[in-house]
């Protein structure tokens, strides 16, 4: 794993969009792992801006979702469907027959999770995976406890996500109680990992799921496990973590790092 420290969060929403459309680039058809929440409406509003400004081309991409609230149709202006097409896919020149979430409206509930996996595998698997951190150490919606070999399914939201995430909803009442949401060992499985964390109020989470033990309690430290992961914080965020200093080392030492330290 690696830690990258920015100044603040526009910065390291800069890098990671930058990062995003670097591997596009070496790699047309990316099979994306797609993330929500109010942290990456600014990446993909930096992706739009790459591929109106520089060209960024989507065009032979493709992309898969973390997560879908259960209940919810596409249409509904509080599903992950709407929100993706409305801060990235409809900004950039993807193929929305190439883009997927899971169905949050799937008659079978059970059979939907094994078809997603199976969409995933068709595809060829994960490039790479966006994710953020919810403030109880979720990933997707795998909340504490999760199993880190957990595969898509669905998922009981927690106290503390609902209190996250209903005041997005007109009336946070109509917040779903339940999501799918791809496993810890779906997001295991993609190839690189990308983690975009930002602001004071995850400093406490971010420095558990970096530095503390692999613990299902707070899934984002199942990262640990993974051979490419970079997490991307601002100053906010890392105050809690013990090894700044060797990670900005690393960032300033390693050839990899070279063409993305002017930033
Ligand atoms: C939701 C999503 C997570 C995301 C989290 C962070 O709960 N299911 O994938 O990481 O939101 O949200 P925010 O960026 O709003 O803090």
């Amino acid at each position: 794993m690696e830690v990258i420290i920015r100044p603040d969060a526009q910065a390291a929403v800069k890098l990671t969009a930058k990062i995003m459309a670097d591997d596009l680039i070496k790699k047309p058809d990316m099979v994306f792992g797609l993330a929500t929440g109010r942290t990456m409406e600014a990446v993909y509003a930096e992706l739009a801006n790459l591929h109106r400004n520089c060209g960024t081309d989507f065009s032979l991409a493709k992309s898969f979702n973390l997560d879908e609230y259960i209940g919810l149709p596409s249409e509904d202006k509080n599903s992950y469907r709407y929100y993706m097409n409305y801060h990235l896919f409809n900004n950039v020149n993807i193929d929305l027959r190439n883009t997927h979430l899971p169905n949050g409206i799937a008659e079978d509930l059970d059979a939907e999770g094994p078809r997603y996996e199976q969409a995933i595998v068709d595809a060829g698997g994960i490039d790479m995976q966006l994710l953020g951190i919810g403030c109880d150490g979720h990933i997707g919606f795998n909340e504490p406890l999760s199993s880190l070999a957990s595969r898509t399914r669905q998922k009981a939201l927690t106290p503390e996500t609902y209190e996250q995430n209903s005041p997005l909803f007109d009336n946070p009442e109509d917040m779903p109680k339940r999501a799918f949401t791809m496993g810890v060992g779906t997001i295991l499985d993609a190839k690189r990992i990308v983690m975009l964390v930002t602001g004071a109020e995850k400093a406490d989470v971010l420095a558990k799921a970096v530095e503390g033990p692999v613990t299902s309690m707070i899934s984002a430290s199942a990262l640990q496990l993974h051979s490419r992961v970079v997490v991307i914080v601002d100053e906010e965020a890392a105050t809690k973590l013990e090894g700044k200093d060797y990670y900005n080392w690393i960032f300033q030492n390693e050839p990899e790092w070279e063409p993305y330290r002017s930033m």
